[in-house]
């Protein structure tokens, strides 16, 4: 039996020297499948918006769409540590907006934790969520939610100034309670500064080898989705390309009239000849 995977494991594997390997999963199969396999925490991620939903950015996701995908990942019941991604405008607006909304994850979606995007500015809404006994995940560096802010997806923490604010953004969300702190996007050194500076465990996605962790977004790393990929994504397969084969190939088959074969096909019951013999289809599956 696999252990559980809680903030408490999390903590204790950046103190052992043990890799956090996290993806974010937006259904029931599969978090199945990449539960069977030992993922440590899986991500609800508004990105859930740009890879299930067709949005251009994760700015529109709501409360409600996370909500959905969460219950999807819980009912699987995985032993990863699963956290929900509060969208864009659940948090920023007021403190009791913040607290009611993860509440909402951890009541509705059955989340294990929730992440909210940015450092010090988020210190009051992270502490009333942890006062609500409610696991904070951070998020620093390129932060998605701030796309017009930043006018681009543009790496972060590249001049001193900036990569001096990132790890203070990161102690500050250490102090306000944060359970683990995702760094996006930023220069390896500062990741490695960041995670050598926090107890907490430091989770990468383009921020280098140095994070106590590593995420990434599945359908990137499994080559479904078509839209062109930041460098730090490594695809592990190109399962889009393996949909689309066997579909064609269903395809092919339904118009030549070759796909079903008998074998896929029922026929009626055989009947009982007066004589003892069967009458019927001599071809019956
Ligand atoms: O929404 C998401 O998938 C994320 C990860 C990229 C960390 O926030």
């Amino acid at each position: 039996m696999r252990r559980k995977i809680t903030q408490c494991v999390l903590r204790e594997m950046k103190k052992k020297g043990e890799k956090i390997a996290a993806i974010t999963s937006y259904d029931y199969l599969s978090t199945k499948l990449i539960d069977e396999v030992g993922v440590d925490l899986i991500l609800v991620g508004d990105s859930l918006g740009m890879v299930e939903l067709g949005y251009e950015s994760t700015l529109p996701v709501t409360m409600d769409e996370v909500i959905h995908h969460l219950k999807a990942v819980t009912r699987a019941r995985p032993n990863a540590f699963v956290v929900g991604d509060m969208p864009f405008m659940s948090y920023q607006a007021s403190v009791e907006d913040a607290i009611r909304n993860a509440g909402r994850f951890v009541k509705e979606g059955r989340a294990e934790g929730v992440k909210l995007e940015g450092g010090m500015r988020n210190a009051d809404a992270i502490k009333g969520i942890v006062r609500a006994s409610i696991p904070v995940v951070g998020h620093l560096g390129l932060t998605p939610q701030s796309l017009l802010q930043f006018g681009g997806y543009k790496i972060q923490g590249k001049d001193n100034l900036s990569a001096e604010k990132l790890i203070e953004d990161a102690e500050c969300l250490e102090n306000a309670g944060c359970c683990s702190i995702v760094i996006e996007g930023v220069p390896w050194e500062v990741a490695r500064e960041i995670t050598e500076t926090v107890s907490i465990p430091t989770i990468g996605i383009g921020a280098g080898e140095y994070c106590d962790g590593q995420i990434l977004v599945m359908q990137d790393m499994l080559g479904i989705y078509e839209n062109p990929l930041p460098k730090f994504v490594k695809m592990y397969d190109q399962i889009g390309d393996r949909i689309k084969k066997a579909v064609s190939e269903y395809i092919k088959e339904v118009k030549e009239g070759t796909f079903p074969e008998l074998k896929h096909s029922y026929s009626i019951k055989k009947k009982k000849k007066k004589n003892g013999k069967d009458k019927g289809s001599k071809d019956s599956p």
